[in-house]
């Protein structure tokens, strides 16, 4: 596939791809965040420029180069990331969502600093629910044909938890990795098993990202 870049089967199509992880501040300094390096997000990305499809890359907190001839927006938190999908995905042909989305945030934000007192024990940390970006988006799409991608990363059992959150999520197809102490965050490679509702599952092996970007955009196209 990435030997015959011209193969522009994707052209002609909007694509929305999330990336990253959503950070919640607490006060001006510090926030609730995760170690989502956004590296399957960017891949995706390329491959989807690659091949020829008009490209929307929301990045939540990454620190990766933007792809070249993908529009870039950025965001911190999940509130932010939620009102720029609505935006982007209005007219998207794919919305994949492969950022790591906070479920929960602060109740409050302080402005000031939150200062530490001698002797007193620091006030419970109070959360509240974050929207749920990809199960509201499946509910309700923009136009009938949009395709919804969602990615899980899971343990135990990563096929019967994964079978449950595609159905929860409503969305075309989901992107499970099994994750584990080996299986670090960060890296360059990934392994995955890719399931439908329809009750198929492809799985991808252990390799690049861009391999599994690839699988997913001729899943997505022969949904078109
Ligand atoms: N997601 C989202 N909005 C959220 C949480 C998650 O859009 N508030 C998306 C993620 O981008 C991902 C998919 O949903 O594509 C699955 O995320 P995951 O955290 O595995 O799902 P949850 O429903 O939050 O399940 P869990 O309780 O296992 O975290
Ligand atoms: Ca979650």
């Amino acid at each position: 596939r990435r030997a015959q870049p011209a193969l522009a089967d994707l052209a002609g199509r909007h694509v929305v791809i999330s990336a990253g992880g959503t950070r919640e501040p607490l006060d001006p300094v510090r926030f609730l965040g995760n170690r989502s390096s956004g590296k399957q997000g960017y891949a995706l990305a390329r491959t989807a420029v690659a091949r020829g499809a008009r490209v929307t890359l929301i990045a939540a907190n990454t620190e990766l180069a933007d792809p070249a001839g993908a529009d870039v927006v950025r965001v911190e938190t999940a509130r932010q990331l939620h009102e720029a999908v609505l935006k982007a995905a209005a007219d998207a042909d794919a919305l994949v969502m492969a950022a790591a989305v906070a479920d929960f945030r602060p109740a409050r934000y302080a402005t000031g600093k939150i200062k530490k007192k001698d002797g007193e024990e620091p006030a419970p940390l109070e959360l509240v629910r974050n929207p749920d970006i990809l199960a509201e988006l499946s509910a309700a799409r923009p136009h009938a044909g949009q395709i919804v991608v969602g990615f899980a990363a899971e343990t135990d059992d990563v096929l019967a938890n994964g079978r449950a959150k595609l159905a929860r999520k409503g969305c075309d197809l989901l992107v499970v990795n099994e994750v584990g102490e080996h299986k670090a965050f960060g890296s360059e490679e990934n392994e995955a098993v890719v399931l439908a509702p329809d009750g198929t599952q492809t799985p991808v092996p252990y390799g690049p990202k861009e391999a599994l970007a690839d699988v997913v955009w001729d899943l997505v196209a022969q949904r078109w």
